[in-house]
């Protein structure tokens, strides 16, 4: 199994899904550990149940009326010293500040008790009852500025009962809640290995070059440019292959000695692939957690452009001149 995910759990009071991902990290297939618990009140009931279950906590002190930005500068620092690569909120009560969000950036899941879209912030349970929906529920999303809007990861529905108050529909929610999130941790944390994921999102910076067509080159996703006919690869993902442990990008270097240099400077990141090595293609790779998702735009806008018919290259500088 790839290294596990390293996870801070952010809450601000009782910590019952904090609990459940804590829990659901103990199974030895679970792709995540929690490395840190810690939020905006030092006295959260949650934050003693973390310790006494071993896992570490930061018991920061409560952000004043004027402190705001320092609360989150210390906690931002806090997560990093604790090694944390994705931060889960659990009933942590407090907007984040642009800023931090930018920071964490595809790396911060939130867990939010309605069916997003509907019933963002407060009350939400008191908001489906009033609207007579059948259901309420709750919905693991990522976090953007916006509140409760980011890109939704998963939901589970819940049946709403004649005579439920707002209360006792919370309680069941929270039951799927504590189901919900660390499943949806689980996937999330996995995705930066799984080899579909992967490409698709190479997918999406490749297709954004001008004249992409997908083509295989021996039963690898590949992508080309130029009229179909004489269309030249210039991408292409080897998963695994002949028995490599990466999935890895395959891009045009300008040659052996760049390749060298590279592979040498950074072992991590680049490596000579089997076989396409000989005719100048670099291997990045890709199956990591931290992959620098705009180098690799950049790489593939430079092996399009060593790919790509003089008339498209020149169009790209003129483009570039304005
Ligand atoms: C949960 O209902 C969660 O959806 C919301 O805050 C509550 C936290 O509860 N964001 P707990 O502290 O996890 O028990």
């Amino acid at each position: 199994m790839a290294e596990r995910a390293r996870v801070a759990v952010l809450i601000s009071g009782t910590g019952s899904n904090m609990a459940a991902l804590i829990y659901a990290s103990r199974a030895a297939d679970c792709p995540y550990e929690i490395v840190l618990v810690t939020g905006d009140n030092p006295d959260a009931p949650g934050l003693t149940l973390a310790a006494a279950e071993g896992v570490p906590v930061a018991r920061l002190p409560r952000p004043t009326k004027d402190g705001r930005a320092e609360f989150f500068a210390t906690l931002d620092r806090t997560l990093r010293e604790a090694g944390a690569d994705t931060v889960a909120l659990a009933g942590f009560m407090r907007i984040l500040p642009a800023e931090f969000v930018e920071r964490w950036s595809g790396r911060m899941l939130n867990i939010h008790p309605s069916l997003l879209p509907k019933y963002r912030g407060l009350d939400t349970h008191a908001r489906a009852l009033e609207a007579g929906d059948p259901h309420g529920g709750c919905s693991v999303h990522l976090v953007t500025p916006e509140v409760d809007a980011g890109e939704v990861l998963g939901q589970v529905a819940v049946a709403i009962l004649p005579g439920d108050t707002p209360e006792i529909l919370a309680a069941r929610v929270k039951i799927a809640e504590h189901q919900l999130y660390p499943r949806v941790l689980a996937d999330y944390v996995s995705r930066a290995f799984d080899a579909g994921w992967i490409e698709a999102q190479v997918d999406a910076l490749a297709s954004r070059l001008p004249e992409v067509t997908r083509k295989t080159s021996h039963g690898s996703p590949g992508w080309a440019v130029g009229p179909e006919k004489t269309a030249k690869l210039f991408a292409i993902i080897a998963d695994h292959h002949h028995g490599e442990e990466s999935v890895g990008l395959l891009v045009k270097a300008s040659g052996p000695d760049e390749m060298t240099g590279l592979i040498e400077a950074q072992p991590d990141l680049y490596y000579w692939p089997k076989y396409y090595g000989a005719s100048g293609w670099l291997a990045l790779k890709l199956n990591r957690r931290d992959v620098d998702w705009d180098q690799i735009a950049e790489w593939l806008e430079r092996s399009w452009r060593a790919c790509a018919p003089p008339r498209l290259t020149k169009l790209m500088r003129a483009a570039e001149e304005f």
